[in-house]
């Protein structure tokens, strides 16, 4: 199971301020598991681990091997929550170099409106076997719809079955999405009303992409159902005291948190936090900036910043007790490189020193650090994080008295944007 190391923060926090805010937590708790707090209807992200769906799971996993026998290339089309928290679990949990031979590739296209990016794919997809998971909720976003025309033409024009070979992701009866898929015959998964996107990696909308990766859905599931049940009682929570420490150092006045990974396949996950974070905290003035680092190669660029720029940042690191990275150093006979004193230690250990210089500089430097430490990179130990942070976040929104669940501030650009483009 996780856990939290918060003694890199303890020497910036007054302890009485910390128990307060370990109390408020704690209250915060009790008002999500009641559904007694702003933006209840959308917990619905809880109740799916409290009542698992196998029947679902069992859809999902029969679906992606049919894609796995039948696709080479399986294209999500689909932006922010519909994309961030799938693309993150398959970089986590597929090998950095070789692509599996009985799985499909999974890439991913409506996460932006490069129209290069677009163009290059269609290119891409010429002769090879595709299918198309398309996914939003609202079925009404401009960088999802736009790539999924594109890609549904290029599907029309090359298979006699395109519909056979899209798959929709949507909302269960509202939506342009629910319109094409009753008018063209497309196979449809339902997003729950009442489950946001950026808390919707444990529905379809990421389960689907993530078993079509060849990576285990049952363990990534019970893991985080294994995590709920551990962080239902508030004793000795360490989700609690993530979002009290965050809250202490926010009203010490610090306004950012950098997400900082020593092992780079966990970098989209960092990805998924900050935005699960940032969309969930950052409202009405409040809420600590999210940022996400990926070290050591980081250390090697804002690692200047973090260590002696302005004094506003906290950080977290999110570490692996077993990174499985037992590579031994060699030792060499004429030593030309000065390396042999780490001879015969394994990469994990530099990492791990690395850590630890890390965080103990860092906190030296004024930047008050926690670690979380995932037991290692498994769907298990990924699912546990995923809901770890879900409820840390939800308790941390109630802490700041914002409604964690909603997401006002992103419709501002995109009214200025339909305005320049026309839309009637
Ligand atoms: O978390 C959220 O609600 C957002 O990031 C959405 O997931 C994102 O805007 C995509 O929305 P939709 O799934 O409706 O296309």
């Amino acid at each position: 199971m996780l856990r939290l190391d918060h003694d890199n923060t303890l020497p910036f926090l007054d302890a009485s301020v910390l128990d307060a805010r370990i109390t408020g937590a704690e209250g915060a708790h009790r008002t999500l598991l009641k559904k007694a707090g702003p933006g209840s209807d959308a917990t619905g992200w809880r109740d799916l681990l409290v009542e698992p769906d196998d029947a679902l799971l069992g859809r999902v996993s029969e679906t992606a091997q049919e894609i796995s026998e039948e696709a080479d290339v399986l294209v999500c089309i689909g932006i922010g929550g519909s994309y961030l928290g799938a693309r993150a679990v398959i970089q986590a949990l597929t090998p950095y170099f070789r692509h599996p031979s009985d799985v499909p590739e999974i890439v991913f296209a409506g996460h932006h409106l490069s129209g290069t990016y677009l163009h290059e794919l269609l290119q891409y997809l010429e002769g090879r076997s595709v299918y198309v998971n398309v996914i939003s909720k609202s079925g009404t976003t401009l960088e999802p719809a736009l790539a999924f025309r594109s890609i549904r033409r290029h599907l029309e024009n090359t298979y006699d079955d395109p519909e056979r070979r899209i798959i929709v992701t949507t909302d269960p009866s509202a939506g342009a999405l629910n319109t094409l898929s009753a008018e063209r015959g497309y196979r449809k998964f339902e997003i729950p009303r009442d489950v946001g996107g950026r808390f919707s990696v444990l529905t379809p909308v990421g389960l689907l992409p993530i078993a079509s990766a060849g990576i285990d859905t049952s363990s990534l599931f019970y893991g985080a159902v294994d995590a709920c049940n551990a962080l239902a009682s508030a004793e000795g929570n360490p989700a609690l005291l993530y979002a009290a420490v965050r809250s202490a150092l926010l009203d010490g006045g610090l306004s950012v948190d950098l997400l900082s990974v020593f092992e780079p396949r966990l970098h989209g996950f960092g990805l998924w936090w900050q935005q699960l974070f940032g969309e969930s905290e950052g409202k009405d003035g409040t809420g600590l900036f999210p940022s996400v680092a990926q070290y050591t190669t980081d250390l090697h660029s804002i690692g200047q910043y973090v260590q002696d720029g302005q004094r506003t940042l906290a950080e977290t690191f999110l570490m692996v007790e077993d990174d499985g990275g037992d590579l031994e150093i060699p030792s060499s006979d004429d030593d030309l490189d000065g390396l042999n004193y780490v001879a015969g230690k394994t990469m994990s250990f530099v990492n791990r020193a690395a850590h630890n210089g890390t965080s103990r500089a860092h906190a030296d430097g004024g930047v008050p650090n926690m670690t979380l430490w995932l037991e290692n990179v498994s769907p298990k130990s990924i699912g546990e994080a995923i809901y770890f942070f879900e409820h840390a976040v939800s308790v941390s929104g109630y802490l700041l008295g914002v409604n964690p669940f909603d997401q006002p501030g992103v419709e501002a650009y995109k009214k200025e944007m339909f305005s320049r483009l026309g839309r009637p």
